[in-house]
């Protein structure tokens, strides 16, 4: 099969179509992949700078869509569904993926399959986020960092179906807010001085969430831009540092800063993903959480796809077209 493959620890210009061969799928979910997402973490693993460093070659890749081949009984699934699936820590990025039953679920008819391949890992991290670490109360005004993103625009496309009154979208860039409001966020604000216009849209009560995928030198002012019970919510470091917090501040306004590690929560709780899509799918399928509008990229350009993340030109989710 085709698969890209990271050959050397050069970056994503080092990454290479190959010929592999398919997987081994015994007791496991085989899937003809059409499409994969490209997420942050395949740019740091082509670096080795992931917190797991698989040595190469490898295929990166952590989230699919495609066809069942086949599927073990008791699957939830059968030959010939349409599906979506975690590959994990990586493999998703090759024309067959061979995965255990409970990372495989089924793809609502109204999403397409290159939409369906940009989903799952960033709308199950941002479910977990909002519902489960975050506390969402219905009506509540999210903030999120680095908005045009993947995980940026999953927050704005799924905050308002979780009960959220207002999104505020944080991005660096004119073209990057017009990502933002295609995603549905309420409100705008440039990178540059977004403490002030986030005091200024609130009348000074500031917001209720911020999800931070983005670290850096903006952490104090997260803080800073909550209201009373807010909670800052850390999902990772795109901007490189990652910053600490002086605990003061927590007890001097009342709010929390609070870590998201959905992997590591999802894989202590084999049943978890299910209850996710129990809740995410039906969402998807009426219509209330709209399907993402993925760049699309096709294989041999895979280079290309995982640069635009690590060098920050991407605008929405990105990701490969494995089969035409
Ligand atoms: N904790 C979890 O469970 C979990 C799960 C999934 C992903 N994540 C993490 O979430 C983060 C975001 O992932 P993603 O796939 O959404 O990435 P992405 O699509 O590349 O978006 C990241 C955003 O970060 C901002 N950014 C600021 N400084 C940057 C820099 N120096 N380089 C690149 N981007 C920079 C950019 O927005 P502006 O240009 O507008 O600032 C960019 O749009 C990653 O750290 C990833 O590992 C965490």
């Amino acid at each position: 099969m085709r698969a890209i493959a990271v050959t050397r620890l050069d970056g994503p210009s080092a990454v290479e179509v190959v010929d592999i061969d398919e997987p081994a799928g015994d007791g496991l979910v085989v899937i003809d992949v059409h499409a994969a997402g490209v997420a942050f973490p395949d740019a740091l693993l082509t670096r080795g700078l992931y917190q797991y460093k698989p040595p190469p070659p490898f295929v990166p890749g952590s989230e699919v869509a495609g066809i069942v081949r086949s599927a073990p009984a008791g699957a939830s699934v059968k030959a010939g569904d349409r599906v979506v699936a975690i590959s994990g820590l990586g493999g998703g990025m090759a024309e067959v993926a061979a995965l255990q039953p409970n990372l495989v679920f089924p793809l609502p008819d109204n999403v397409s399959l290159e939409a369906g391949a940009g989903l799952l890992f960033n709308d199950l991290t941002v479910h977990f986020a909002l519902r489960t670490r975050g506390g969402l109360k219905d009506g509540e005004t999210v903030l999120v960092h680095g908005a045009a993103g993947g995980i940026g625009t999953s927050v704005l496309r799924l905050a308002p179906a979780l009960g959220a009154g207002r999104t505020i979208a944080v991005v660096s860039t004119e073209e990057k807010a017009e990502t933002a409001r295609a995603a549905g966020a309420t409100d705008v604000v440039l990178t540059d001085g977004w403490l002030a216009a986030v005091k200024e849209l609130t009348g000074g009560r500031g917001v209720d969430i911020v999800v931070d995928p983005v670290g850096g030198d903006r952490f104090t002012d997260s803080i800073r831009s909550l209201t009373r019970s807010g909670r800052v919510l850390v999902l990772g470091f795109t901007a490189g540092d990652i910053p600490s917090v002086k605990v003061n501040r927590l007890l001097l306004n009342n709010v929390d800063v609070r870590g998201v590690g959905w992997g590591a929560w999802f894989m202590s709780d084999p049943g978890y993903l299910a209850e996710q899509w129990a809740e995410v799918g039906p969402l998807l399928e009426s219509g209330k959480i709209p399907a993402p509008e993925p760049v699309v990229y096709p294989l041999d350009a895979a280079a290309e796809a995982i640069a635009s993340l690590e060098n920050r030109t991407a605008k929405g989710k990105v990701v490969l077209r494995v089969r035409s």
